[in-house]
């Protein structure tokens, strides 16, 4: 069975007393709070990552993202960190081809491919993401914009290394805006997502995929977009940065 999955995205967001309390608390809730959740992941900053590994060192059910990673190995690249320097310190897990980083720092699909590339070289475990905007979903090219997404950054993967990835389908309209897609628009898109996956691989494969859903999900819709058939967790931005919200999320499991 596939995998369910919480995972918490702080973004650019805390100052390193505020990553470790953070971290601490959420430790803390979880140490008294039952989940059927069965990977939870909290991706930090860059510069927290040590830190935050630190932390929950004694609690086995998290581990640590990267919100990014270079497209490069390794060399004369200013202000980038590899996927292999993220592995060395003890990350498991790497977000790709967030919707901000798509948009405000120009990463192509060519670009995303090479980082999922190198991620599952490297053993880590790629989370990829793709959603449409406002306007692709208004002039109703959101399913063929989905499909070059996972097309040209995901899908040069083979079978193996495929099995290791996981979705998000982060709708760009409901990232931090409060709006959140319909259960019913959630299911849909996660169903044409897996039908992809399938028509490129198989259906076991298809089956085993984890496909989160990422979009201003907090305490309340979780339950709600948890239950769908197709959605297998969240990609958590905003909410992840109060303990108790994304422990109530984690709780909706
Ligand atoms: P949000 O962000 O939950 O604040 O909408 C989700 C994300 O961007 O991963």
């Amino acid at each position: 069975m596939r995998k369910k999955i919480v995972a918490g995205n702080w973004k650019m967001n805390l100052l390193k007393e505020e990553a470790i309390e953070l971290t601490s608390e959420i430790v803390k809730l979880l140490q008294t709070e039952t989940s059927n959740a069965d990977q939870l992941l909290i991706a930090p900053p860059f510069v927290y990552l040590s830190s935050v590994i630190g932390v929950i060192k004694n609690e086995k059910r998290i581990s640590v993202a990267a919100q990014n990673c270079a497209d490069k190995n390794a060399g004369a690249y200013t202000g980038e960190v590899s996927a292999a320097m993220l592995k060395s310190i003890g990350v498991t897990t790497v977000i790709i081809g967030h919707s901000e980083r798509r948009a405000y720092y120009n990463e192509t699909d060519a670009m995303l491919a090479e980082k999922v590339k190198l991620a599952v070289a490297t053993n880590l475990q790629p989370i990829f993401c793709c959603g449409e905007t406002l306007s692709q979903r208004e002039s109703n090219t959101h399913f063929e914009v989905i499909k070059e997404q996972l097309a040209n950054g995901l899908f040069q993967l083979n079978a193996i290394d495929f099995a290791k990835a996981i979705i998000a389908y982060e709708p760009v309209w409901a990232i931090g805006t409060g709006v959140t897609a319909s259960p019913q628009q959630a299911q849909e898109m996660h169903a044409y997502i897996r039908k992809l996956i399938a028509e490129k691989y198989d259906s076991d494969i298809s089956n085993s995929t984890s496909i989160l859903y990422g979009g201003s999900c907090n305490e309340k819709n979780a339950k709600e977009l948890f239950a769908l058939p197709d959605v297998d967790g969240g990609l958590i931005g905003g909410a992840s940065l109060k303990a108790q919200s994304f422990v109530s999320i984690i709780k909706s499991f």
